[in-house]
């Protein structure tokens, strides 16, 4: 009388030494990667231990919700049949024998993802198999860019970064010496593939404009993580000022010149040229940001004003002169010193 436990575990060896043998006899791969649209080769062969064992049929199963079905049949005696393919040629046995059962899928597809068992008929000891599991990888594509915005002091996404069809989702984190934050979101594809979207958010100062900010994404399908630079486009107005006063416009002087310089993102291409009473006056020539008088006189004893136009805003300011009734003699002190040195 033998006590419960002491068959159950008897009955568990010989299960133990059973399986023991048919992997032994049936060869394959616990884990296969593939990639999505790629072809993938699920080696099974068969390696009789004798010459008393007779091989019959071969067959490739498929655990799908919790269910096996029969993907893939060979027999001697007929073609080989793909009972589940709608699109004939996307699963295909290596060769055809009975020792090798090699199987290849392509192009493959998310739902061909799982747990794959590769069964020989035998005879006498029946049904021998052997357990491989197939996961589908798929490699993102990856871009970043910087988001146009207009400099403010809310916080705003200034670059975004985008990995694109990616399994298993990629992780994106971002390098800058800003004071920024990222926020990143996930969405599953049909095809049960992931897009990974992270913003880079800050507030954006003028200052930022033109810095540059690198978004790394890192997938299992990448030996390296993928760099990407973008460089912050921040819009502002134009900034204006007016160079090349020297404070010695005096009458009859050959030769003043007023230049117009603006910064701004993008940067300001028009200048207007006025004065603050008005028009300007004739005696004046205007080539774009350079403002020329051949001659100077009384009508330039004036206000000048310069305006500068990009898409953001419009700016514009003031340079007064003021002229003298004769040369102020600074070239006087020149050579003064020149006497001495
Ligand atoms: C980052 O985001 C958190 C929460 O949204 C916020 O409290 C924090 O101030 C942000 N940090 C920066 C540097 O913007
Ligand atoms: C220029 O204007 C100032 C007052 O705005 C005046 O004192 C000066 O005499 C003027 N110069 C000439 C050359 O008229």
């Amino acid at each position: 009388m033998g006590a419960p436990w002491s068959s159950c575990a008897f009955a568990s060896l010989l299960f133990c030494l059973l399986s023991a043998a048919i992997t032994q006899r049936v060869k394959v791969l616990d884990e296969v990667t593939g990639y999505l649209g790629q072809e993938v080769t699920l080696p099974c062969t068969f390696v009789p231990t004798g010459n008393e064992i007779k091989v019959s049929q071969v067959t490739w199963m498929q655990e799908a919700a919790g269910r096996k079905q029969n993907v893939a049949v060979f027999h001697p005696d007929h073609e080989p049949s793909y009972p589940l393919e709608t699109e004939r040629g996307r699963l295909r046995f290596k060769t055809q024998t009975l020792e090798d059962a090699t199987l290849i899928i392509g192009p493959l597809r998310m739902a061909d993802e799982g747990t794959y068992f590769c069964e020989f008929a035998t005879y006498p000891s029946g049904n021998e198999g052997g357990i491989t599991n197939l996961v589908v990888l798929a490699k993102p594509t990856n871009t970043a860019e910087a988001q146009e915005v207009k400099a403010s002091n809310l916080e705003l996404p200034v670059a975004v970064c985008i990995s694109n069809r990616g399994k298993p989702p990629a992780r994106i984190t971002w390098q800058s010496g800003l004071n920024g934050n990222a926020t990143v979101s996930e969405v599953t594809n049909a095809d049960g593939t992931v897009t990974v979207t992270s913003y880079y958010r800050m507030v954006p100062t003028k200052e930022a404009n033109g810095q540059r900010i690198t978004c790394i994404v890192e997938h299992k399908t990448q030996p390296q993580p993928e760099a990407l630079p973008v460089v912050l486009s921040i819009l502002y107005p134009p900034e204006v000022t007016i160079e090349g006063y020297d404070d010695n416009w005096y009458l009859s002087r050959n030769e003043a010149m007023l230049k117009c310089t603006a910064k701004g993102n993008p940067p300001p291409t028009e200048f207007i040229w006025s004065t603050a009473n008005g028009p300007l006056p004739k005696t004046v020539e205007v080539q774009g940001d350079i403002l020329l008088v051949r001659n100077v006189d009384a009508s330039v004893n004036t206000t000048f004003r310069c305006q500068a136009t990009n898409r953001v805003g419009q700016v514009s300011t003031d340079q007064p002169i003021y002229v003298r009734g004769e040369y102020r003699g600074e070239s006087m002190v020149l050579s003064v010193c020149g006497a001495f040195g």
